[in-house]
């Protein structure tokens, strides 16, 4: 799993988070947006309080092969505004039990969550020889499941009341995507973003 990393995309960075992120994630978990928009925070209270702890568990899961979660850095700036990862990598069938994202919400609808996701389903195709990439999504997520489609990723299914959100079940989107399915997103083209 290296050689090819950092990606680097149009406007993005994709590379291992590291200690220099910080400061940055330590912004980002303060804002409680991404929390509401999945029902709950995405790490632990302990990771939240201090994001180094975050920083030493990715690279430790990246040395096992389990996981790869990269930071998202925009070129202008160096500035890390999320994350992007391939959850559970399965060797054996070669497939990624999930994509996951995660952008700043001061940097939402940029296309910051499709552009570098694209760049990963491409590298875990090509790069990592996987088969098939899936991803989650809750019905009501609705960014998450635009990025989903904007890739080209396929319904593959419907967990009923999968989640309990503040005393609401909440059905989970199941998806699936092989390397000839994935689309390049239209926000690769996009301006650079400010501000
Ligand atoms: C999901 C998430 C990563 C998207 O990040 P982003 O950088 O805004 O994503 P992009 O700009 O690449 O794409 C967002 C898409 O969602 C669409 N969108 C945003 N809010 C929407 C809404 N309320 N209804 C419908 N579509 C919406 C945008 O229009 C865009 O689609 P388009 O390019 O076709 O116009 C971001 O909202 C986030 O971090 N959410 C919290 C964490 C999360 O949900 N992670 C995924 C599940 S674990």
């Amino acid at each position: 799993m290296q050689g090819w990393l950092p990606l680097v995309t149009p406007r993005l960075v994709l590379r291992l988070p590291s200690p220099r992120d910080v400061p940055d994630l330590r912004r980002s978990f303060r804002d409680r947006r991404t929390a509401r928009a999945v029902g709950a925070p995405l790490h632990s209270a302990e990771e939240r309080r201090d994001p180094m702890r975050m920083v030493v568990r990715t690279r430790r899961e990246y040395r096992k092969g389990t996981d790869l979660s990269l930071s998202v850095v925009e070129r202008e700036g160096g500035r890390c505004v999320g994350r992007v990862g391939l959850r559970g990598l399965d060797w054996r069938y070669r497939k990624v039990e999930s994509l996951s994202y995660w952008i700043d919400p001061l940097r939402w609808n940029r296309g910051y969550a499709t552009e570098p996701s694209f760049f990963l389903c491409q590298a875990a195709f090509r790069h990592l020889r996987m088969r098939r990439v899936s991803s989650q999504a809750l019905s009501e997520n609705q960014a998450s499941l635009a990025v989903l489609h904007n890739l080209g990723f396929v319904p593959e299914g419907r967990e009923r009341r999968s989640v309990v959100v503040k005393g609401k079940a909440m059905d989970m989107l199941l998806f699936g995507l092989f390397p000839e399915e994935l689309l390049p997103p239209s926000a690769v083209g996009r301006p650079p973003a400010r501000g």
